[in-house]
C-alpha cells in the first residue's frame, strides 16, 4: 500500500518558485531520505507533506486521500524538528504526553504509549526531569518520543542530528534505524548528510534546486547515476571528475572515477604526484594531481606513501562513467 503520494507539487513563495513539479510514492513501512544540498527545498517539500504549508499546485495524498487542505493535526502525522523544540518548563513525561492529552487519550493509554517510548529510547529514568537537565542526545530523544507515542502513520524528521557531535550523531541514525524496525512505521527523513541518507534509506530522494534529480536505492544510486551531480554528491570521498581527453586525445566528455576504483599500478595510464596522505589505519586515502587535476584514491589498508611521490594510476575494468557538458550520464 502507498503511504504517501506527491503529483506534481508546485510550491511559490510570492516570485520564489522553491519546489518545482515533484513527483513521488512512499510505501507502507518505507524509510526515505530527501537530500541534497542547502536551500534546495527538502524542509519545504517536508512542510508541505505535514500540512505546514499549502501547495501552490499539485496533489499530497496521504493513504490514497488528497490532504491538500487538512490540517496537520489531522493528518496522521508526527514531524521531529532540528531543533527539538521542546517545552522548556514541562518536564520530560509532560512533553511527551501533551498531544496525547489534546487527543483526548485516556490515561491508560497515555501511561502505556509513554513507557513503551521511554522503554525503546532510553529515557526512563528522565521522565522526570526538565529539558534544560538533558543533553543535547537526551533531548534529542525526548523530541523522537514525542513522536512515538502519538502512533502517527506518517514520521517526518527534519535533520534530527545535526546538532549532536559526530560519535552520538552515529549512535542515534542507529537508534532511528532500530526504531524503524520494530515500529514497522513510514519514515521521512530530510538531511544534507549523504551519508545518512546511504545508511539509513530504503529509498533516496536527491533533490536539487526543488528539482527531483533521481530517485533509487542507496545502491542503484551510487552505481547508476544518471548525472554528475547525483554522481558527485553521494560517496564520501567523492567521485573525481576528470576530463576524458586525459585518457584519450580528443574526448571531450568528463570522466567520473569513484575513488576506491583508481588503484596504483606501474602500467596505469595516469601520471599523479602526491599531494596529500591521510592515513586512515584502516584504509589510506591519497590526494593527488593529475596535471592541474586534483583526485582521491582511496587505497584499501595502510600504505607508505608521502608527499611529492610520483606515480601511476590506472582505473578498474567497467568503472568509468561518462558525463557530457551539462553534466548529463552518457553510456560509456
Ligand atoms: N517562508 C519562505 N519565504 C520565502 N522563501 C522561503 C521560505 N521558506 C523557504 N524559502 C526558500 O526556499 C528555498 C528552500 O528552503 P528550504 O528551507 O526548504 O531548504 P533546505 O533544503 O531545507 O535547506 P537547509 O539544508 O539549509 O535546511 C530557500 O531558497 C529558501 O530561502
Ligand atoms: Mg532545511
Amino acid at each position: 500500500m502507498t503511504a504517501l503520494t506527491l503529483t506534481n507539487v508546485n510550491k511559490s513563495f510570492g516570485q520564489v518558485h522553491v519546489l518545482k513539479d515533484i513527483n513521488l510514492e512512499v510505501e507502507d513501512g518505507e524509510f526515505v531520505v530527501f537530500v541534497g544540498p542547502s536551500g534546495c527545498g527538502k524542509s519545504t517539500l517536508l512542510r508541505v507533506i505535514a500540512g505546514l504549508e499549502d501547495v501552490t499546485s499539485g496533489d499530497v495524498h496521504i493513504d490514497g486521500e488528497i490532504v491538500n487542505h487538512t490540517p496537520p493535526s489531522k493528518r496522521g502525522i508526527a514531524m521531529v524538528f532540528q531543533s527539538y523544540a521542546l517545552y522548556p518548563h514541562l518536564n520530560v513525561r509532560k512533553n511527551m504526553t501533551l498531544a496525547l492529552k489534546q487527543e483526548r487519550q485516556s490515561k491508560e493509554i497515555i501511561d502505556q504509549r509513554v513507557a513503551e517510548a521511554a522503554r525503546m529510547l532510553n529515557l526512563e529514568e528522565y521522565l522526570g526531569r526538565f529539558p534544560s537537565e538533558l543533553s543535547g542526545g537526551q533531548r534529542q530523544r525526548v523530541a523522537i518520543g514525542r513522536a512515538i507515542v502519538r502512533h502517527p502513520k506518517l514520521f517526518l524528521f527534519d535533520e534530527p542530528l545535526s546538532n549532536l557531535d559526530a560519535a552520538l550523531r552515529m549512535n542515534t541514525r542507529l537508534e532511528i534505524a532500530n526504531l524503524h524496525r520494530q515500529l514497522e512505521a513510514t519514515m521521512i527523513y530530510v538531511t544534507h548528510d549523504q551519508s545518512e541518507a546511504m545508511t539509513l534509506a530504503d529509498k533516496i530522494v536527491v533533490l536539487r534546486d526543488g528539482r527531483v534529480e533521481q530517485i533509487g536505492s542507496p545502491m542503484e544510486l551510487y552505481n547508476n547515476p544518471v548525472n554528475q551531480f547525483v554522481a558527485g554528491f553521494l560517496g564520501s570521498p567523492a567521485m573525481n571528475f576528470l576530463p576524458a581527453g586525459l585518457l584519450s586525445d580528443g574526448d571531450e566528455r568528463t570522466l567520473g572515477v569513484r575513488p576506491e576504483d583508481l588503484y596504483l599500478s606501474d602500467s596505469g595510464e595516469l601520471s599523479a604526484t602526491v599531494r596529500h596522505v591521510e592515513h586512515l589505519g584502516g584504509d589510506t586515502n591519497v590526494i593527488a594531481m593529475i596535471n592541474d587535476h586534483q583526485v582521491t584514491a582511496r587505497l584499501f589498508g595502510q600504505h607508505a606513501i608521502e608527499a611529492g611521490q610520483d606515480f601511476k594510476l590506472a582505473v578498474s575494468e567497467g568503472k568509468s562513467y561518462y558525463f557530457d557538458k551539462s553534466g548529463e550520464r552518457l553510456s560509456a
